[in-house]
């Protein structure tokens, strides 16, 4: 409960009456503004509201210092579905799929323009950037766990966003892992080192890092491309599980993969947005010959 509802329960009669005193009135409006000021931490449904989970970019441009690498994209991400970037390299995946946390804002002399959206938050406006990131996680090609244990891993995220109780980190650890996949696997290793754990295991404990704080939106920058087929396989299955309530963004150099697990696919090349759209449509019956060229390995 937040401080305005608790200042609300404390006169209950008065609130039902709908007649508060001018004091009380102050308060529970200062209260609420504060509230909403700074979104209570790990609060999922405030975050949703707030944030929206789908992606929309328009008409984005893009340089590093004199050189463009995104040419008046625009693209419309869907809700709790997987889209799948695919192009050549260089054609700047990464750099689109960064735009989305504001990842390129600590890149120096980088320069956006055109506007993204997630839900109804204009991202590039008056955005508070660590919120944006804590719902919109990130996992990177190469694992990256932090040099300390499994648990604290996992609870980094959410000790950062104010939580200490040791029973409700546990708690958020224990799902976390449980929604990667990986509780069986590990409950009994979770204060043994991460950098000890398999490339696969530490990919998939990196995932577990990203869903502790909860994000409604998850992009993935080739997350299985140093990974067995085994261990991808696993990573692909999670993918599928996680967007039922997760929006998903995976840049994939594997076109069985995009094929395989997205619904909707993009294709880049020379930081343009060549084709979008369904995945089936995009695979069968690509509308641009280069996409056709590319999706049958006969260039890039
Ligand atoms: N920090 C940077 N400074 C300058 N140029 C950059 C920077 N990051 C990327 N670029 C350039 O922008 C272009 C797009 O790069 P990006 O990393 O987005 O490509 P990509 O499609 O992800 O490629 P890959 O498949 O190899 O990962 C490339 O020409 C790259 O050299
Ligand atoms: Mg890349």
């Amino acid at each position: 409960m937040n401080r305005s509802e608790k200042i609300m329960q404390k006169n209950p009669e008065q609130s039902a009456a709908g007649g508060f005193r001018r004091k009380d009135v102050r308060k529970i409006k200062k209260a609420a503004a504060e509230e909403k000021a700074a979104p209570a931490a790990l609060d999922r449904e405030q975050d949703k509201d707030f944030f929206g989970q789908t992606l929309s970019a328009k008409e984005v441009n893009l340089w590093y210092s004199s050189f463009q690498a995104l040419k008046n994209i625009s693209m419309e991400v869907p809700e709790k579905k997987i889209t799948a970037l695919i192009g050549p390299s260089g054609c700047g995946k990464s750099t689109f799929l960064k735009c989305f946390n504001r990842m390129n804002d600590l890149v120096p002399g980088c320069r956006v323009e055109g506007s993204f959206f997630i839900g109804k938050t204009d991202i590039y406006g008056r955005t508070d950037v660590n919120l944006l990131r804590k719902n919109v996680g990130m996992v990177f090609q190469k694992p990256n766990p932090f040099p300390m244990s499994v648990y604290d891993n996992i609870a980094y995220g959410p000790r950062t966003f104010g939580i200490r109780r040791r029973a409700e980190l546990d708690r958020i650890v224990e799902d976390s892992l449980q929604k990667a996949a990986m509780w069986e696997e590990l409950k009994d290793r979770l204060d043994r080192p991460a950098l000890g754990l398999s490339g696969g295991q530490q990919q998939r404990l990196c995932i577990a890092r990203a869903l502790a704080v909860a994000p409604g939106v998850l992009l993935m920058d080739e997350p299985t491309s140093a990974l067995d087929p085994i261990s991808t396989g696993k990573i692909e299955e999670l993918c599928c599980e996680l967007a039922k309530s997760t929006t998903i963004v995976i840049v994939t150099h594997n076109m069985q993969q995009a094929a395989r697990i997205s619904d909707k696919t993009g294709f880049f090349l020379l930081g343009e947005l060549v084709e979008f759209g369904n995945t089936d449509d995009i695979f069968t019956a690509p509308r641009d010959e280069r996409t056709e060229r590319y999706i049958t390995g006969r260039f890039g």
